[in-house]
């Protein structure tokens, strides 16, 4: 059986990623369809070989396709996933559009798959943030065995999770300022290149940022406990492609690095390289990059608190942070529901 794919978000730094998921994982595809703006409509993609043309998505008839990959942006997914799962398309949705809706799964595969079958209310699934699901995937296996109370972490995001403009901003800024040359930051608020910014999204009355509290919100629903305490602070960094986070928990019940690294060599989707000498640990650019595992490493006891242990957690963010896990969410949806 194959199933009829949308890309929504085709020319964007996680329309590329997932076209090339779909394919590195041989995903049942039947037809693709590739959406975009009207601003894109007639450009070409590469998919398997192929050239697809993109599609203006106001003019895109959803009972085309069986499944929807969407990642352009929040008001995109509000107007289309709606129209596209009433025309039997189910959406995985990549936007915070309908994260924290109570009738609409956030599903990390690792975590909670069987959430996915409450797709059947509205025909749509959410993925999670991109932070979210790295820090999820090391701390699932942990939670399991002692409970988490409290996460205490601090983000270092590549620029790819804010978009292709982005991107070339960070490479624009980093050539015009080693010639010497001016620069004027447009993007973001103030220069990344060479420099570190403590905001992602906007401000909340709270004083927290939306992207922490992201964090906040998405942990608590995708690890079904509400009880479980979110402190994070959330970075951008001059790195293209990779997210850090230095990870510090608080376990109802001690539990020791070596216990811990124990179950995270047995987690599924984690990859362990914790070697206490020079490099003996995960990096965005060296490990991450390109790759599919969440990468954990620095595992150790906090000295700061009977019941803390630390943790430094990499991964690819538009990969694992967004088009393969929604890749993954699909390879689900095809195997066990529709
Ligand atoms: P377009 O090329 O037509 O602007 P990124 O996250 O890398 O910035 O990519 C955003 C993606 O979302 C792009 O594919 C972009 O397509 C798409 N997009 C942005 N706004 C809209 C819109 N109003 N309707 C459809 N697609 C959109």
């Amino acid at each position: 059986k194959t199933y009829n794919v949308a890309v929504l978000g085709a020319t964007g730094a996680v329309g590329e990623a997932l076209f090339s998921i779909l394919e590195e994982r041989d995903f049942p595809v039947g037809e693709v369809y590739a959406l975009a703006s009207e601003r894109s409509a007639g450009k070409q993609v590469e998919f398997k070989g192929q050239t697809l043309t993109v599609r203006d998505v106001a003019g895109f008839d959803f009972s085309l396709a069986d499944i929807g990959l969407f990642s352009a942006g929040a008001s995109v997914s509000e107007l289309y996933a709606p129209k596209a799962a009433a025309a039997g398309c189910v959406v995985i949705d990549n936007t915070s559009q309908f994260r924290y809706d109570d009738d609409i799964p956030l599903v990390v595969p690792e975590v909670n798959p069987a959430a996915i079958a409450q797709y059947k209310t509205r025909g749509i699934i959410a993925n999670p943030n991109c932070s979210t699901i790295q820090m999820l995937v090391a701390l699932k296996p942990i939670h399991d065995a002692v409970g988490i109370e409290r996460i205490n972490v601090c983000t270092y995001q590549a620029v790819s999770g804010t978009g292709k403009e982005a991107i070339e901003e960070l490479a624009a800024q980093t050539a015009a300022l080693l010639n010497g040359k001016p620069i004027s930051p447009e993007v973001y608020p103030k220069q990344i290149a060479f420099n570190v910014l403590p905001q992602i999204d906007v401000f909340l009355a709270n004083g927290y940022t939306k992207e922490e509290m992201k964090m906040v919100w998405e942990t608590r629903k995708i690890m079904g406990d509400d009880r479980i305490q979110v402190n994070p602070t959330a970075v951008r960094v001059p790195v293209f492609y990779g997210h850090s986070e230095a990870v510090h928990i608080e376990t109802r019940e001690k539990i020791t690095a070596e216990r811990a690294l124990e179950l995270l060599r047995s987690a599924e989707g984690v990859t362990v390289l914790d070697e206490r000498k020079p490099g003996g640990y995960p990096t965005a650019v060296t490990e991450a990059a390109g790759k599919d595992p969440v990468y954990v490493g620095r595992v150790r006891e906090d000295i700061s608190h009977p019941r803390g242990l630390n943790l430094w957690v990499v991964a690819d963010n538009v990969r694992k942070g967004a088009a393969l896990n929604s890749v993954q969410i699909a390879e689900i949806l095809a195997k066990t529901y529709i």
